[in-house]
């Protein structure tokens, strides 16, 4: 992205924008963005990882227009990558994932809607220009499932990412430290400890007030309840592990192209792919449900260098093409 496009001098970067929510949001909030599973050392691992990986510049070349397109599951994105799935993310803007999809689409890329949505998925479809996905967790069980599915399926979204990394909620030690159980759902004694933290932002509180306090999950819609509350789900994830044999029924429901997100190995990237799986996402979770994983971009490269990945190369020639165009500037 531009230097130009940049409205603000006081965000260059990431790490600006990190500052920025930090002195925004609660800490409860922002730890709960900011943070990773038990002693954090896979979140730190990945960041360490993505440091140590360097270019291999080759100089003199005239540079002309860069062109980072390229192509997911058939769609053009203007760079390599999306927009990944974020729960709770109206928690920490009113906006939260209209505003990001609709900011993915103006970028030219996609958006990736998570299950733990406070916004309608059909809001969400109808802000982003660009391909939305919709990310499946199993809170609330099949039927509340397949609801979902459909109402994806009607609103035009383009893929379904099933997350299979998440058989129990991480146990996310900033979480408990901050109160998070005791400000959603405990009594006003038990939440006082707590309160100076949202009270020392107020533009953060002043806008969760405005937008109706705690959202609910506009997209686990519970039979003769309606959607359900945001603190049902840590409970609701522990008893919601997704298995192979529900990509049986999910690709019933579903007959648009899946995305197997949370894969490690490449024995269970493979089985993603033998299940019928279009793609599959390489990921620890940001290293914020279980600790102590593989690194995120080794694991990659190991798992599209194992003998068993073989037939997938000569599968995806085309989709390799289309990624090396967008490494090489264009007209060279
Ligand atoms: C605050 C937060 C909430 C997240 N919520 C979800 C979620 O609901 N579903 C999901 O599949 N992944 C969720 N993730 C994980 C991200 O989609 C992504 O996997 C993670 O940021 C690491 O990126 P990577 O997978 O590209 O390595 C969440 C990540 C963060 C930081």
């Amino acid at each position: 992205m531009s230097l130009r496009k940049v409205a603000s001098p006081r965000v260059v970067n990431i790490a600006d924008l990190r500052s920025i929510a930090e002195r925004r949001l609660p800490k409860v909030v922002f730890d709960y963005l900011d943070g990773g599973a038990e002693g954090e050392i896979t979140l730190r691992e990945n960041c360490r990882a993505f440091e140590t990986i360097t270019f291999r510049p080759r100089q003199a070349v005239a540079l002309g227009k860069c062109d980072l397109r390229t192509t997911v599951l058939g769609t053009e994105i203007s760079f390599p990558a999306m927009l990944a799935p974020v729960g709770y993310s109206r928690m920490m803007h009113p906006g939260g994932e209209v505003a990001a999809a609709r900011a993915a689409g103006e970028a030219g890329t996609g958006y990736v809607l998570s299950t733990i949505s406070g916004h309608k998925l059909e809001n969400v479809k109808a802000a982003c220009s660009g391909p939305v996905w919709f990310q499946l967790y199993l809170v609330g069980g099949r039927d509340v499932a397949e609801t979902a599915i459909a109402r994806a399926r009607q609103a035009g979204f383009a893929a379904l990412t099933i997350t299979i990394d998440t058989p129990v909620a991480g146990l996310r030690e900033r979480d408990p430290r901050n109160g998070m159980k005791q400000l959603l759902a405990g009594s006003l004694f038990a939440k006082l400890p707590f309160v100076p933290q949202v009270l020392a932002r107020p533009g953060w509180l002043a806008g969760f007030l405005l937008d109706g306090g705690l959202p609910k999950l506009e997209n686990i819609v519970v039979p003769g309840e309606g959607p359900m509350p945001l603190v049902d789900v840590t409970s609701a994830l522990s008893r919601s592990a997704v298995c192979w044999d529900d990509l049986r029924w999910i690709r019933k429901s579903w007959t648009g192209p899946i995305v197997i997100k949370g894969v490690l190995t490449a024995d269970d990237a493979r089985r993603a792919v033998d299940e019928g799986a279009a793609a599959i996402v390489v990921s620890n979770h940001g290293g914020r449900q279980l600790d102590v994983q593989p690194r995120r971009p080794a694991t990659g490269r190991r798992i599209r260098n194992h003998p068993s990945a073989a037939g997938n190369r000569r599968r995806c020639k085309r989709s390799n093409r289309d990624f090396a165009r967008w490494r090489r500037p264009s007209g060279h």
